[in-house]
């Protein structure tokens, strides 16, 4: 019988530290997670204009992948999770910084944040493993708790981008092998368009400030209660700094064959020809570092990593 709340797929994820890590980045190894943390924590703090005197929240927290890269750079951070497994990695990654406070959640609500209490919010690779009406009670979660001019960053996947598309279609395909007689997995990955998603956090009472959308994951930037001259000024940061928040198509399709890997559809030794190559791009040596650990992880598949691989970084 599959799991039925989001909960027991989370917890089921999570059971030890490396288990945790897989699930937040499907790499299982402490390097690698916090190579993708570090790309993930800078773009967001960008998006977030950060300040050391900003309390952050992240919705989703897991291992703390993210927030352990962000922890240093704010006032106090506040990681939320529906997953006491998760919590408990999340707190073990972070010992030692005492503007840490951690918070199991029971539901899709942030009850025990109070109103207005938050300069900054954000949310990755957690709005796509839930259900829409889930993602838009968070999002107007998001609305209550952040202060007034205060801001938020969430993703999901983008199905109208092309690589966006191909990671649906392994969705499709994986259902059409399954037990058609059991529900679909709970915590499975769900796909929008950027029109619905910015739709949801309008709805939600949060002005849209910005949606990037050339890559496959939808990166919205929202804020809370901005004037016009408040949403104009963040809106021209925000294109300024587009490169240094926006996925680039290199990574976008870097990722693709990333997933292949995942799914058996490439051989690692394939992808990582591919990536020295390109080995002058910070996309490449990430995911070099990504594909290498994935195989090391799994020899029994793709037989056993050369000796001597060297990230071309
Ligand atoms: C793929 S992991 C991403 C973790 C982290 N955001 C990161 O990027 O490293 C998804 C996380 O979302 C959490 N999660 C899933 N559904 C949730 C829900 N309905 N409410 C709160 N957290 C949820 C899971 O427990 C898990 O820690």
């Amino acid at each position: 019988m599959s799991d039925t709340s989001y909960r027991a797929v989370w917890d089921r994820r999570s059971a030890d530290d490396l288990a945790a890590l897989e699930a937040v980045d499907n790499s299982g190894s402490e390097v690698v997670a916090q190579a993708t943390g570090q790309r993930a924590a800078n773009a967001i703090a960008e998006a977030l204009a950060l300040s050391p005197e900003d309390v952050i929240l992240e919705l989703g927290c897991g291992a703390a992948r993210i927030g352990r890269e962000l922890v240093g750079r704010c006032k106090q951070y506040v990681g939320t999770d529906i997953s006491p497994n998760m919590i408990r990695v999340a707190g073990r990654r972070l010992a030692g910084h005492n503007n840490v406070r951690l918070e199991v959640l029971e539901r899709t609500d942030l009850s025990m944040i109070a109103d207005e209490s938050i300069d900054k919010a954000y949310s990755v690779a957690v709005l796509c493993h839930m259900d829409k009406e889930d993602l838009f009670l968070y999002l107007s979660e998001f609305a209550r708790i952040l202060k007034p001019g205060g801001l938020a960053y969430v993703e999901t996947w983008n199905l109208a981008d092309p690589v966006g598309w191909e990671r649906w279609m392994y969705e499709v395909n994986f259902w059409k092998r399954s037990d058609h007689s059991e529900r679909k997995d709970v915590a499975r990955n769900q796909f929008c368009v950027a029109e619905e998603f910015q739709l949801y956090a309008e709805r939600a009472g949060l002005d849209v400030l910005t949606c990037f959308r050339d890559s496959p994951w939808l990166q919205l930037v929202v804020g809370r209660d901005l004037d016009a001259a408040g949403r104009a000024a963040h809106r021209l940061r925000l294109a300024e700094q587009r490169s240094a928040i926006a996925y680039t198509p290199m990574f976008g399709q870097l990722f693709l064959d990333c997933i292949r890997v995942i799914y058996g559809d490439l051989h690692p030794l394939t992808a990582l020809a591919k990536l020295e190559s390109l080995s002058e791009f910070p996309e490449a040596r990430l995911y070099h570092t990504h594909i290498q650990g994935l195989w090391e992880q799994d020899p029994d598949r793709y037989g056993p990593p050369p000796e001597n691989q060297v990230n071309p970084a």
